[in-house]
């Protein structure tokens, strides 16, 4: 109870303090983490197996939703933020579709000097049973912040990483409150909460990169072209509403429920969109990989609109590089998009990292409200 009073309490602190304020890097402070791309993938089915997963926990409307919930695979594509706690270094997943922060998948937590145990447990949706709640200082970018976490006592799905950083919006937390975004804002690190998101593809046939940014509290103009289009957020995730698709010349209007999201590494559209894309792209669903699979390279662009703005996909956007290959087990003389069927049920559509590594995205709970712009 006293929990919630002080995170309502401080939403209305925040909200109050920096409603005047828009978003741009010029509003120092702000603080810039640089990330990891990996990927330990051997065969695409197992990248399908995890987003369906995780796809599955955001239709249940699950509270916590964890990168490797409900599958045993060892293997990831994500993006990571190294992050200290205590003394201790984590490899933490970047994670906008959940918002609790939890360490200890791997490397187990050591309480030190600046650990306290809230004598409090968590649930742990990954894995099984539970986790205890510490408080200690968390540290990104050379700064730290007194932060609940989650601490695992059992897990999996992990493949060899430590837990998450969840930057999803504070109203999906339940436990490690406030969120560590909450924090930064109300410990001075930053003056507006904000997060702008770089991420970029691997290039030639590499499976692991330091190619991507965390900008807390501001936006990184040098990582996008173009200016950003803001769309309201739709609870309970961050969550924005697609009306219109177009594959080639062909035009659907409908409407989907979407989730940006961090955790997620395909593109899944909604079903009534999925089967024109098949159509219009000229391929088919491939169950030996899980992917939509071309003998010919398709020439029609993918795009959708969001509050009046197109997003495009051009086909080298949408299609696995045939460099990268070797790091999926695909095999040459063929093409494979990385769309997926979101399904009927909300949400049906998610734009995952393959979307995100073409399109800077921002999070700003400030004005409730998702910025995308065209990635540099
Ligand atoms: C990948 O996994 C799927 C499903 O388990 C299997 O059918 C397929 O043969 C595997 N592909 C490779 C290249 O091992
Ligand atoms: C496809 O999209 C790309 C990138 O947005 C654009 O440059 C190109 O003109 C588009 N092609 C067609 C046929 O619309």
């Amino acid at each position: 109870m006293a929990r919630v009073a002080l995170s309502a309490a401080l939403f209305t602190f925040v909200a109050g303090f920096t409603s005047a304020l828009t978003i741009d890097e010029r509003h120092a402070p702000v603080v810039r983490a640089s990330l990891v791309r990996l990927s330990t993938i051997t065969n695409t089915s197992n990248i399908v197996a995890q987003d369906n997963a995780r796809l599955s926990k955001f239709k249940a409307g699950s509270e916590f939703v964890a990168t490797g919930s409900g599958t045993a695979v060892n293997e990831v594509v994500t993006y990571i933020v190294k992050t200290v706690v205590g003394s201790q270094t984590f490899n933490l997943i970047v994670d906008t579709g959940s918002s609790n922060t939890w360490v200890g998948a791997n490397t187990k937590y050591t309480p030190g000097s600046t650990s306290q145990s809230t004598g409090q447990t968590v649930s742990v949706t990954y894995g099984s049973g539970h986790g205890n709640e510490y408080i200690d200082l968390v540290s990104i970018g050379g700064e730290a912040v007194k932060q609940s976490i989650g601490v695992a006592t059992s897990s999996n799905g992990f493949g060899g990483l430590d837990g998450i950083l969840g930057l999803g919006p504070e109203g999906l937390t339940q436990n490690t409150l406030p969120t560590f975004m909450q924090n930064l804002l109300s410990q001075g690190k930053i003056s507006t909460n904000v997060l702008g998101v770089s991420f970029a593809p691997l290039s030639g046939s590499a499976s692991q990169a330091s190619n991507g940014e965390l900008t807390f509290g501001g936006v990184d103009s040098s990582r996008y072209t173009g200016s950003i289009t803001f769309t309201n957020a739709i609870a309970p995730y961050w969550g924005v509403s697609p009306n219109q698709f177009k594959i080639g010349s062909v035009s659907l209007l409908g409407s989907a429920s979407g989730i940006v999201d961090t955790g997620t590494t395909l593109i899944y559209i909604p079903s009534f969109v999925f089967t024109e894309f098949l159509l219009g792209t000229g391929g088919r669903s491939d169950s030996s990989t899980g992917l939509v699979k071309y003998r010919k390279k398709p020439s029609a662009n993918f795009s959708f609109v969001i509050g009046g703005t197109t997003y495009t996909l051009a086909p080298d956007q949408y299609l696995v590089p045939a460099a990268q290959y070797g790091n999926f087990g695909l095999t040459s003389g063929a093409f494979y998009a990385v769309v997926a069927d979101g399904g009927v049920q909300s949400p049906n559509m998610i734009l995952g990292m393959s979307f995100l590594e073409y399109y800077y995205s921002v999070y700003d709970s400030t004005n409730n409200r998702i910025g995308l712009a065209r990635a540099r």
